[in-house]
């Protein structure tokens, strides 16, 4: 069942209870948020007009000690079960806590309210939103959409920056490189990728037989050679990348990535583009820390988001 098609009047029941076509609902909207290796690395429980999810620890990554990916999934998935629940006529309040380092989050379903122009179109994406992991077209994305994926990002705490200039994008390319480099030595973690880069991510290879540009970083790999510094950062400047960041860095910020990840990502994909996003070399401190600094910016990246045409 498809969020996008549902109605107020079509679903909603007076009931102190979800219908079972609501629980539907609730339940495919969560289904389709991405997450880190499409792991879905959580649980739903559904109880009288509420619907919980939790951190599920028994889905954490070996690439991954720290849950940061698993917890941005699961923020991602909150982000859609709050529009799941504000498409079904609801206002929806949402609690997000943390114990014994895991993360879960309520929402409660309140007074009936029909969703905002903004939270339709966005409940109509889901549906939709898929990770793109071909190359973009040349075309640039126009200022207008990218404020407006910034304004979806921008949320208590977290919010999204562009790399915009060319000094900025050789900053960003040094860091990635650097990380790109440190994950190379992780035998373990490029045996776990060696079984999930994608044929896709194969394919982007460039005449030299490398994995090409942002790709090439985001799927370290055991074969993949990183491009140079000065390419990478050409291949930064000419694409749309947002930095998707925090003021903190603790488990409940980690899940306000992942919803404003998705607030962009949904943004986008109504607007017609094409997204792709990475975690991996914002899993190393220094390299958090180090973009934040060179950037002069107070967020945290903790995702790397690339927006486009298709090509
Ligand atoms: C925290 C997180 C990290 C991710 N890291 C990567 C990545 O490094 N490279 C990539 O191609 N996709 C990455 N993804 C996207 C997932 O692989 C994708 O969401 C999942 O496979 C489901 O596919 P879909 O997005 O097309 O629904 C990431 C997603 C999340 C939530």
């Amino acid at each position: 069942m498809v969020v996008a098609q549902v109605t107020r009047t079509d679903v909603r029941t007076q009931g102190a209870e979800w219908s079972p076509g609501e629980a539907a609902e609730l339940d495919a909207a969560v289904w389709r948020a991405p997450s880190v290796h499409n792991s879905r690395p959580w649980s739903l429980t559904l109880r009288q007009r509420a619907a919980v999810l939790r951190e599920d620890p028994a889905a954490r990554m070996q690439h991954d000690p720290q849950g940061r990916d698993q917890r941005i999934s699961c923020g991602a998935a909150l982000t859609n079960l709050v529009l799941a629940v504000r498409s079904l006529g609801f206002s929806a309040q949402v609690e997000v806590g943390a114990a014994g380092g895991l993360v879960s989050a309520a929402v409660n379903a309140g007074d009936p309210d029909a969703p905002s122009p903004r939270e339709a179109a966005w409940a109509r994406a889901i549906a939709e939103r898929h990770s793109h992991r071909a190359p973009f077209a040349r075309k640039r994305v126009p200022e207008l959409l990218r404020e407006k994926i910034w304004d979806a990002a921008a949320g208590h705490r977290c919010g999204g920056r562009w790399i915009k200039s060319e000094a900025e994008a050789l900053e960003v390319s040094r860091m990635l490189g650097r990380s790109a480099g440190a994950f190379h030595a992780d035998v373990e973690y490029d045996r776990e990728l060696t079984g999930w880069v994608t044929p896709e991510g194969r394919s982007l290879r460039s005449e030299s037989g490398e994995l090409r540009g942002l790709a090439a970083v985001g799927l370290t790999a055991p074969s993949t050679h990183l491009p140079d510094e000065q390419v990478l950062a050409r291949l930064l400047h000419d694409e749309s990348v947002l930095l998707v960041g925090t003021r903190g860095d603790r488990a409940e910020d980690h899940v306000r990535v992942g919803q404003a990840v998705e607030r962009a990502w949904l943004e986008a994909t109504s607007s017609g583009l094409a997204v792709s996003m990475m975690t991996q070399p914002l899993h190393m401190l220094e390299i958090r820390t180090g973009l934040a600094e060179r950037l002069g910016t107070s967020l945290i990246p903790q995702a790397i988001m690339r927006f486009g045409y298709p090509a």
